[in-house]
């Protein structure tokens, strides 16, 4: 019977016949299978004698299929066999920025191709740099623009004592404060822009967070006038939207620049509000001691989180700092 099972199995030429051979001989009525069941009704010296040599023939058997299984596979292998090429393909998942990221990335970029450096600040910072030395005295009524996040009173710069006016610590509410830390250390002419994240003591909806995004920009230089401002923004607006962007310039009030203004662009038929700008003022340059005469400016300040929102068709700011991948994969 093993020269007969042996046989067959080399003989079958794919699995089905190969299959109807186990069954014959190994399947639960075949004959092999037959024999070790009958060994329990056979004395003890038989069962070990014949069950001994059955079972090594069932090893001997079962490795024989197994050859000759793997061996019909490997024949009747074609490339391409089962392979449905209609199918979509699967995403590969690869790590990726988050919009605003993208956003910021491409901004830096741009500047940094209009001869801009690109600067960074705490976010943490002096009452005195968010808004005194940007001409916000404490008892000014701007300072209602900037809900303001204050730190706890007691810190060890005033070894415990009550901070004054000035002292006080908080999360900057702009990056404009990096104006003042960065003139205080530099001499114009310079151009720079300061991307960072801000925070506003403030009630969130769909166009307000708590801490968003901005890029504060500043040029210093002789004879710099609102022409240069207009130059530069539209440069920049239309490099990052790719065609020509038109711009609208809107007095407005900041008391840090003067005149100031506010800057829309028009996407489809709609005016939209960017940012805010102006000629740095005058009482900014005397706080860190530069000469107004021979010094002009202009500085602005933009809205990461709109511009992104506007590239990218998003209608709500809360989206970027929802943590929800649904809306973080589709970039
Ligand atoms: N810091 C202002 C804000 O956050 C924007 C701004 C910057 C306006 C620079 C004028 C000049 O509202």
């Amino acid at each position: 019977m093993r020269k007969r099972a042996g046989q067959s199995i080399g003989e079958a030429k794919d699995a089905e016949t190969l299959e109807k051979v186990r069954v014959k001989y190994l399947g639960r009525n075949g004959e092999l299978t037959k024999i070790l069941r009958s060994l329990a009704s056979r004395p003890l010296r038989e069962r070990r004698e014949i069950g001994l040599a059955a079972n090594k023939i069932k090893q001997e058997l079962l490795q024989l299929f197994d050859q000759k299984l793997s061996q019909i596979k490997a024949v009747n292998f074609r490339p391409g066999a089962g392979l449905d090429l209609t199918l979509p393909g699967k995403k590969v998942r690869a790590g990726h920025f988050h919009p605003l990221t993208l956003v910021e990335n491409r901004i830096r970029e741009i500047f940094l191709g209009l001869n801009f450096s690109v600067v960074e600040g705490p976010e943490v910072e002096t009452e005195h740099n968010n808004f005194e030395a940007l001409n916000i005295p404490n008892d000014h009524p701007a300072r209602d623009l900037w809900s303001t996040f204050y730190l706890k009173d007691q810190q060890p710069e005033t070894g415990g004592r009550k901070p004054e006016a000035g002292e006080r610590k908080l999360l900057r509410t702009h990056t404009s404060p990096m104006q003042i830390r960065y003139m205080l250390i530099h001499q114009p002419p310079f151009q720079i822009i300061v991307p960072g994240r801000v925070f506003r003591y403030e009630a969130t909806d769909s166009s307000h967070e708590i801490n968003f995004y901005q890029i504060e920009g500043l040029m210093v230089g002789q004879n710099i006038s609102l022409a240069n401002f207009k130059y530069v923004v539209s440069q920049f607006f239309n490099r990052f939207f790719g065609k020509p962007v038109p711009l609208r310039f809107r007095p407005s009030y900041f008391p840090f620049v003067e005149p100031g203004l506010e800057v829309d662009l028009r996407l489809g038929d709609q005016w939209l509000e960017i940012m805010g700008a102006g000629l740095v003022h005058p009482k900014v340059f005397e706080a860190v001691r530069y000469n107004h005469q021979q010094w002009q400016g202009f500085a602005f300040g933009l809205g990461t989180d709109r511009l992104a929102m506007l590239k990218y068709g998003i209608d709500d700011i809360r989206l970027f700092y929802s943590g929800d991948l649904r809306f973080v994969r589709q970039f």
